[in-house]
């Protein structure tokens, strides 16, 4: 099926070349974007990622390219010409076309994209038995909490770990603080059962599943505890999972060498990933959070 986008200010198929060899998206990276879950037709919590989205723009000081009422309408419409019944919906503005130079064009205009794309989430055995994990060291900017698309270490840490298997990598700062993962956020369940994660300042990207999820938590009086956690502290953990618009709530059971609880998802990982698939539409997904027997040892 042919996918349809909008492209700054026209519908055109998504496989048609678009791009502007001066956007400065293309050149510089010069932009930000948002992934939001489409679910039977819905984008999910679309509210809050339009929220992130003009903070983004508002850090790079990007204008706004359209008011949030014509960008939801643009949505809308590319989900309506792209059928699908779990997708993504990819917005992506850039500072617009302009001679290459570094300093802020005075007159460029932003380019809008809105894309609709198939999603693939984590398998139901994912989910069901959980994943194994790489560690790299942190070596993004100072600014994660910008959604920008400059993602250059996240693809590299990332193709390392499939290239070994893993599913993920956690970032690791000089000092041991694991910050999160190359696309998604990372949550830890501490000896003393408390849920733990990197606070949402500059040094990560303040998730809105994580938002979402710390809220279920609260709801449901697991105690939280918005406070880093290191690599050593992954030995007493009793368990550990990723969250994010296409991981959803991914359990953890290794990293690297490491066995995480008991190796199988932990009773809190499965009740948040219950909850954010219902939260999410994703109700037929919440069984494969299920309790499950350990691997045997081989
Ligand atoms: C670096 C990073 N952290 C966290 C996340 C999770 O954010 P969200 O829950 O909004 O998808 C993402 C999502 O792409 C990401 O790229």
């Amino acid at each position: 099926m042919t996918r349809i986008a909008y492209v700054d200010g026209r519908y055109r198929r998504l496989d048609a070349p678009a791009v502007a060899a001066e956007d400065r998206g293309y050149q510089f990276g010069d932009g930000v974007y948002e992934m939001v879950k489409v679910i039977d037709g819905i984008p999910r919590d679309l509210d809050r990622h339009l929220a992130r989205l003009a903070r983004s723009l508002r850090e790079l000081a990007i204008p706004a390219p359209t008011s949030p009422a014509v960008l939801q309408a643009i949505a809308r419409e590319v989900i309506r010409r792209n059928p699908l019944r779990h997708a993504t919906l990819y917005i992506q503005v850039t500072r617009g076309i302009a001679p290459r130079a570094h300093p802020f064009p005075a007159s460029a205009r932003p380019v809008l994209t809105v894309a609709v794309r198939r999603v693939a989430f984590p398998t139901a055995e994912e989910r069901a038995r959980g994943v194994a994990v790489a560690l790299a060291p942190e070596i993004r900017w100072q600014r994660r909490d910008i959604k920008s698309i400059n993602l250059l270490p996240n693809l590299l840490a990332r193709q390392q770990a499939l290239e070994r298997g893993l599913r993920e990598a956690l970032f690791v700062e000089a000092d041991g603080t694991i910050t999160e993962a190359t696309a998604a956020n990372v949550f830890l369940v501490d000896a003393r059962g408390v849920l733990r994660t990197h606070p949402a300042d500059r040094r990560i990207l303040g998730g809105i599943t994580r938002q979402v999820v710390l809220e279920l938590a609260e709801r449901a009086g697991i105690p939280v505890d918005q406070r880093p956690f290191t690599v050593d502290e992954l030995d007493a953990a009793r368990e550990l999972f990723l969250t994010g618009t296409t991981s959803l709530v991914l359990p953890v059971v290794r990293v690297e060498g490491r066995t995480i609880g008991a190796g199988i998802p932990g009773p809190i990982t499965r009740l948040l990933g219950r909850l954010y698939a219902e939260h999410s539409g994703l109700g037929a997904l919440a069984g494969d959070y299920a309790q499950v027997a350990p691997e045997p040892k081989s």
